[in-house]
């Protein structure tokens, strides 16, 4: 008999609960009316009255293990369901991250923020005066049609009238210099717009940080100084780039400044700003006296230096906002 209580007492306490099944199959087979706990109450009666404390006491300990394990492993188990795994790491917690652009614009500001550079900003509607005329563009100049206007207002009597979505940030360099004198020096980033067909190098929109500085004797050689130091400060000093002349109507000289994308063999140079010297046309349309002051400005493509940065050789992407291709710039 108490064979039998002793047998029932090991097969409790070695009975593996681990899952709500288990748990179930448990309590059918110790618990349940027909299960071997009642059982042995049902069998006091048979039991000699002289045995009858030793077995209560047994069958009564039994109990208290059946009960307490009962509590621990139901509360254990009841919340999951069959398929989970508590052993199982937890799913990290994806927090907010900046989009690749703005962490791009914001390592770009660093570098000129150190360099002694401040920031001003414009807006992204403009008139002719600030997008063009003022930076030498004269009406009809054949410059204008490089870049692909977005006309929100066309006046064909007097293309003055005409309002446009900013093509470049050159035109913050107009207001910068309308409201303070020299010396000048900062960068303006913002967003342009260009009425361009979408492919893997250009888009309708993109981004681009616009400096300036003005001053007495300001030099070319100053500002290809800070080309070279602002590329190695993003890109590592032993970064590949080669300067060209170029043209612009705003300044003269012009130069354009490209980087080595690919490995030594594979590669191609890729531009990423244009630059000069202020032309005199320029600081006289803003009252600022050529003969006493000279400058330099340059203009860069954001998107070029992200996609150099990170990598990544086909624009769309940065503007599809798929989270799988975002989360990857934490
Ligand atoms: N505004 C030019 C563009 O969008 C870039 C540029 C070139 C800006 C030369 C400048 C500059 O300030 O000096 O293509």
């Amino acid at each position: 008999m108490s064979a039998d209580t002793e047998s029932i007492k090991q097969e409790i306490q070695a009975f593996e609960i681990g899952s709500t099944e288990s748990l179930e199959q448990y309590r059918l087979e110790f618990l349940s009316k027909k299960g071997k706990v009642p059982a042995l109450f049902a069998k006091m009666g048979q039991i000699p009255p002289d045995e009858r404390k030793a077995y209560g006491l047994l069958v009564n300990e039994i109990k208290q293990i059946d009960v307490a394990r009962q509590r621990i492993e139901a509360s254990a188990v009841s919340h999951l369901s069959a398929r989970d795994d508590i052993s199982l790491p937890s799913a990290p917690v994806i927090a907010g991250l900046k989009h690749p652009i703005t962490q791009t614009v914001d390592r770009i500001k660093d570098v000129f923020l150190r360099l002694g550079f401040s920031i001003a900003d414009g807006p992204e509607l403009e008139d002719d005066f600030h997008n063009f005329t003022a930076l030498n563009f004269p009406p009809e100049h054949p410059a204008r049609d490089m870049q692909d206007t977005f006309f929100v207002r066309k006046d064909s009597a007097d293309p003055l009238n005409d309002l446009v979505l900013r093509t470049h940030t050159s035109p913050v360099q107009i207001r910068l210099m309308k409201e303070q004198k020299p010396p000048v020096r900062a960068i303006m980033p913002g967003r342009v717009y260009r009425n361009e067909s979408i492919t893997a190098k250009s888009y309708c929109l993109f981004h681009q940080v616009e400096g300036l500085y003005v001053d007495r004797n300001v030099s070319l050689a100053e500002l290809k100084d800070t080309l070279v130091m602002f590329v190695r400060m993003i890109y590592g000093n032993d970064v590949r780039y080669q300067i060209r002349p170029s043209y612009f109507p705003f300044t003269e000289p012009s130069l354009e400044m490209d980087i080595w994308w690919g490995d030594e063999k594979n590669g191609k140079w890729l531009e990423i700003l244009g630059a000069g010297m202020v032309h005199p046309n320029v600081l006289s349309a803003v009252d600022i006296e050529p003969e006493e002051y000279t400058g330099f400005a340059f203009g860069m493509g954001v998107e070029r230096i992200a996609m150099l940065f990170y990598e990544v050789d086909d624009i769309r992407l940065l503007y599809d906002n798929d989270l799988r291709f975002l989360r990857q710039f934490v």
